[in-house]
């Protein structure tokens, strides 16, 4: 029955210039670059440069999607932006984005699930075209995770970057086949149980001040990998396809042995998951949409190719989709 499908017209991505190696880190913490490849497979991260905001990274990744699609901010009715680093408590940092697009038509909001805040996104934007209410829509994952971190704690700091990924999603008539392109299925999840698992310890309605990223690393990722390979799962069940249909994972990028464990899961071989963490590090809502921007841009990504994107975070919350290219 024919339907409309939201589609991946175009991909864009920002990294501020400042790369802070593992080196830099181990000058001043007591950690070592062996230590934080072995155990996470992060060699670098971007960091943000003062005055340099989310609304900014943002705004860069979303005109490189734009031009990779051909179209202009006069073309989009609807950006949605997910973020856990606003420039500010409010307003929603997709108003910023929209602004510094030149827009002043269409509607614009925030998603907050930190890690997996780009399926969120992306679920809610796929909804909102696929029901005829909106046509283009930019959805952008963002973060200057930078500013989170508390630079003293070893076990939180050398793990996050800054970031920003962005995709033009179009609505198109389609047969309504799983043969069909675009997103073909989305499923999220969440279970606020396990908040304290990976928090952080401030907020404008609590202590009036920003805090800083506090996480429980070694049960986040017990958890992730047992949550990650279920949603994977049941969204290709949503889609009638099976794992040995997916040629890329498109993963959070938290920590190499996640993706490796929940590739294993799967019974895929690594070399279908696209990695970035090593030069990004975790990007939290912009991991996702980075890595898909940098497989679309280096050729790996063909017409016709089942991409299974996920992300695991803080909440818990996490999620996953399928789309055929
Ligand atoms: O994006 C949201 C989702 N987030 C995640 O998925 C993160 C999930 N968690 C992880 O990626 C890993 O648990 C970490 C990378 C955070 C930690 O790796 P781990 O293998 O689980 O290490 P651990 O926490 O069990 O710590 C092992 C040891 C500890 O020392 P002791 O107690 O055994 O003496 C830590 O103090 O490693 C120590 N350690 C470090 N050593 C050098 C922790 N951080 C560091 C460090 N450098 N940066």
């Amino acid at each position: 029955m024919s339907r409309l499908r939201a589609c991946i017209i175009g991909t864009g991505s920002y990294l501020p210039a400042r790369v802070l190696s593992n080196a830099e880190l181990a000058a001043r913490l007591d950690t070592s670059d062996e230590w934080i490849i072995e155990r996470t497979g992060i060699r670098q991260r971007h960091i943000a440069a003062d005055g340099e905001f989310t609304s900014d990274l943002g705004t860069a990744a979303a005109l490189n999607a734009l031009d990779s699609a051909g179209l202009a901010p006069a073309d989009i009715d609807l950006i949605i932006v997910a973020t856990a680093t606003p420039d500010q408590t409010f307003p929603a940092v997709a108003t910023v984005i929209q602004h510094k697009l030149g827009m002043t038509h269409g509607v614009a909001f925030d998603v907050g699930a930190v890690c997996s805040g780009f399926l969120y996104a992306l679920s809610v934007a796929d909804a909102l075209l696929t029901s005829g209410a909106y046509r283009t829509a930019l959805v952008i994952g963002a973060e200057t995770f930078s500013r989170l971190l508390d630079w003293e704690d070893r076990t939180t700091c050398v793990l996050f970057g800054d970031g920003a990924g962005a995709v033009v999603l179009r609505a198109q008539a389609s047969p309504g086949l799983s043969s069909d392109t675009g997103i073909l299925a989305t499923r999220l999840h969440s279970d606020g149980r396990y908040n304290d698992l990976l928090h952080v310890d401030g907020g404008p309605g609590s202590t009036g001040t920003t805090g800083k990223l506090r996480m429980k690393g070694r049960e986040v990722f017990r958890h992730a990998v047992t949550n990650l390979a279920a949603v994977m799962t049941e969204t290709l069940g949503a889609a009638d396809l099976a794992p040995a249909d997916v040629r890329w994972v498109i993963p959070h990028q938290a920590n190499l042995r996640i993706l490796e464990g929940t590739a294993k899961k799967l019974g895929l071989p690594i070399d279908r998951v696209v990695v970035t963490v090593d030069r990004h590090a975790n990007t939290s809502a912009a991991s996702v949409p980075l890595a898909l921007d940098t497989a679309v841009r280096d050729g790996r990504i063909a017409p016709g190719d089942i991409l299974l994107l996920e992300a695991m975070g803080g909440g818990f919350t996490w999620g996953a989709a399928a789309v055929r290219w």
